[in-house]
């Protein structure tokens, strides 16, 4: 996946500064190589000259300018291009206008607050789609799973929207360190699947207020959220081909010391990757603002995975793990709370 979003390139059209800078710093994690305008004519003068995969405006531009003179230039100038239209539904005709869009040739609108990933899985679908309509082929086995990762993902999100972009950041993160710790391709991938995957059984408890409760868990309630690797590995079915990936979702709160839960495996009881899913859930759970904590911030952070080693986590991939925090770690800090943003949690601009 990571190969073909590197080189899909978005131009995103917004008069909202805030808005367009952190919805583009969020697409860019997710691997899209990114190109802002914030009025129709700069828009306009891209299009001109530069050949875009995909083009994302807001159907209201300045006022009287008009998102739509944006959608009909890029039909006209790059038919090839997918067009996606935001609205803020502020007036009764950007809806009008969103629908004149669709019939004008748009893939599709999507309401403001914009979820990130939301928008990339639409961008990366709406290829697909082109792709496959000009090619007569098959979507390739890898892309339907790309499609049912990013739609376990939005559920979970659905349930907790505090936990935006957390399995996709989580992916990348698991991706880095299963190199870095040598593990096999095809591991990698089944852990890639599971990292996307793994509180799935968060939207299984019986009661989900409390997932975003303000301040601590009662012992009940703390009781039954230990129960959702296990939820979640169940759920995700007996198909002989997800048998690994169910396997590491039910490891992913797993300590090394036997401490985890739920049942409270130790040391290579636990898989390798199952182990790295540990040590990286962890970390972008500590650098997101939740219902019931503050954001940690990165010195704090390494203290902790340092004095966790041989502790909570196996020493060798922590020890790896902390090597990686030293390259990324401030990018890392701030991607949870820039998705937060453009998710429009957060922004206050
Ligand atoms: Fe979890």
């Amino acid at each position: 996946m990571e190969a073909m979003d590197a080189e899909i390139s978005v131009l995103l059209v917004d008069d909202d500064e805030c808005l367009l800078e952190l919805l583009g710093a969020a697409l860019q994690r997710q691997g899209f190589r990114l190109t802002l305008a914030s009025t129709q004519v700069q828009a306009l003068r891209l299009l001109e000259t530069l050949a875009f995969d995909a083009v994302v405006c807001d159907v209201c531009l300045d006022g009287d300018s008009d998102g739509a003179v944006v959608l009909e230039a890029a039909r006209r100038l790059r038919p090839q291009t997918v067009v996606l239209l935001i609205t803020g539904y502020r007036q009764a005709w950007d809806v009008d206008r969103a629908v004149a869009a669709l019939k004008g040739g748009a893939l599709d609108y999507l309401r403001k607050p914009v979820d990130p990933e939301t928008l990339g899985a639409t961008i990366r679908g709406g290829l697909r789609e082109a792709r496959l309509r000009s090619s007569g082929g098959e979507l390739q086995f890898m892309e339907l799973v790309d499609i049912l990762s990013e739609m376990v993902a939005n559920s979970i999100e659905r349930v907790d929207p505090y936990t935006a972009g957390h399995g996709e950041r989580t992916r990348k993160y698991c991706r880095m360190l299963a190199e870095r710790c040598g593990l096999e391709r095809t591991a990698t991938e089944r852990l890639e699947l599971a990292a996307i995957a793994h509180d799935y059984g968060k939207i299984y408890l019986d009661d989900l207020g409390f997932l975003t409760k303000k301040g601590p868990l009662t012992a009940d309630e703390y009781r039954a959220v230990q129960e959702h690797p296990r939820l979640g590995a169940d759920k995700l079915g007996g198909h002989s081909q997800l048998e690994d990936v169910c396997q590491f979702v039910a490891e992913h709160h797993e300590k090394w010391d036997g401490t985890g839960y739920p049942r409270r495996l130790a040391g290579e009881e636990i898989s390798l990757p199952g182990r790295i899913l540990g040590v990286v859930e962890v970390f972008d759970s500590l650098a997101t603002r939740r219902s019931y904590k503050d954001v940690w911030e990165l010195p704090k952070t390494t203290e902790f995975f340092a004095a966790q080693r041989g502790k909570a986590f196996d020493p060798e991939v922590c020890d790896l793990f902390l090597e990686l925090l030293d390259e990324h770690g401030p990018e890392w800090m701030r991607a949870p709370q820039e998705d937060l943003r453009a998710a429009g949690l957060e922004c206050r601009g």
